[in-house]
């Protein structure tokens, strides 16, 4: 199967009241672990590679893993630029035969964020390419791009129908409370997700696929493994799977997830590195990271995302 745009993907999820799940990809391992689980599963995937990937792996190898995973599965992937910080990322993503962009102009100012975005969207949709954009902004961190709590502001659903209609994106990425990497909650702070905000961006934007960014639920079990073998991941929370199910049986058709990844390939990892000091053959540590990714994955196919069946 050849590589797909998000377009029908989010149409099927839409109206079936599930969400396709977005796993970050930065190596062969990673790559393999979520096509797997993907793959046994029957469900559609998303592929997606940040700015800081393209600098680790190369732009060349991430595509020709990719195809190789659809070589090995017989599902429909969409590969798509996660944070795509300017214009010119997002053309050499287009050009280099990516199926779907984000252009992340959630720093700017409104017009701003309409202007940029909409010139991607021209350029992209002259190739075939779908879209998303980011209204709003999340806390965390993504690339050298660091938002504190205090800065981070929810979407305001006022603004979306005009964000949509000026740019012509074919989906929106919003901020309602989730946020980027391990610790997204203070130990003691009851996690919470604005789903009146989502409500009220639903109804101005009806039937239009929305995107939650942060949604990695940060595994107790992959965290307690990684300190009980050396790291060091006190406090790291997540958003609680029940929240994300809510998410995925509402207007959010694409849920991202790069943390969780991250947490289970470390784990495994440490796990075989701290008990066995004399391994040193990377297969040996890899593999066990790499099952980890698939147990995960297929996990978050079957109890969050609800996408298994679905390809
Ligand atoms: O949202 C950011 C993703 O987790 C990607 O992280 O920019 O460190 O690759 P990265
Ligand atoms: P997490 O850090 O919660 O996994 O979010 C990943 C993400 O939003 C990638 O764009
Ligand atoms: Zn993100």
């Amino acid at each position: 199967m050849a590589l797909v745009t998000t377009t029908e993907m989010f149409k099927k999820a839409y109206e079936g009241g599930y969400a396709i799940g977005a796993f970050n990809v930065n190596n062969m391992e990673i790559v393999q672990g979520i096509t797997e689980a993907a793959g046994e599963l029957k469900s559609p995937l998303i592929l997606q590679v940040s700015k800081g990937a393209r600098a680790y792996a190369n732009h060349t190898y991430l595509v020709k893993l990719v195809e190789a995973a659809l070589v090995e599965n017989d599902i429909p992937i969409a590969l798509h630029l996660d944070h795509g910080p300017d214009f010119e990322t997002c053309k050499s993503c287009i050009d280099g035969g990516f199926t779907s962009v984000m252009i992340d102009g959630s720093h700017y100012d409104f017009e701003k964020n309409i202007e940029v975005t909409k010139e991607v969207v021209e350029y992209a949709h002259s190739k075939g390419v779908v879209v998303e954009a980011e209204l709003g902004q999340l806390a965390g961190i993504e690339d050298d791009v660091k938002v504190s709590a205090a800065d981070a502001q929810y979407t305001q659903p006022d603004q979306v129908e005009e964000f949509v209609d000026k740019t012509g994106v074919d989906s929106l990425a919003i901020a309602i409370g989730t946020s980027h990497g391990a610790f997204k909650f203070k130990p003691g702070q009851k996690p919470q997700l604005r789903f009146d905000i989502l409500d009220e961006i639903t109804k101005r934007i009806p039937n239009f696929p929305i995107v939650l960014h942060g949604a990695s639920s940060v595994s107790q079990e992959y965290v307690k493994i990684i300190q009980e073998n050396g790291g060091n991941l006190a406090d790291a929370i997540g958003i609680p799977e029940d929240m994300l199910r809510q998410a995925a049986r509402s207007a959010v058709c694409k849920i991202n997830i790069d943390s969780d990844l991250r947490l289970a390939m470390t784990a495994g990892i440490r796990e075989v590195l701290w008990n066995k000091p004399e391994a040193f053959d990377p297969r040996e540590y890899l593999k066990v990271g790499r099952a980890n990714i698939k147990t995960l994955v297929a996990h978050k196919i079957k109890e969050v995302l609800g996408s298994d069946g679905k390809a």
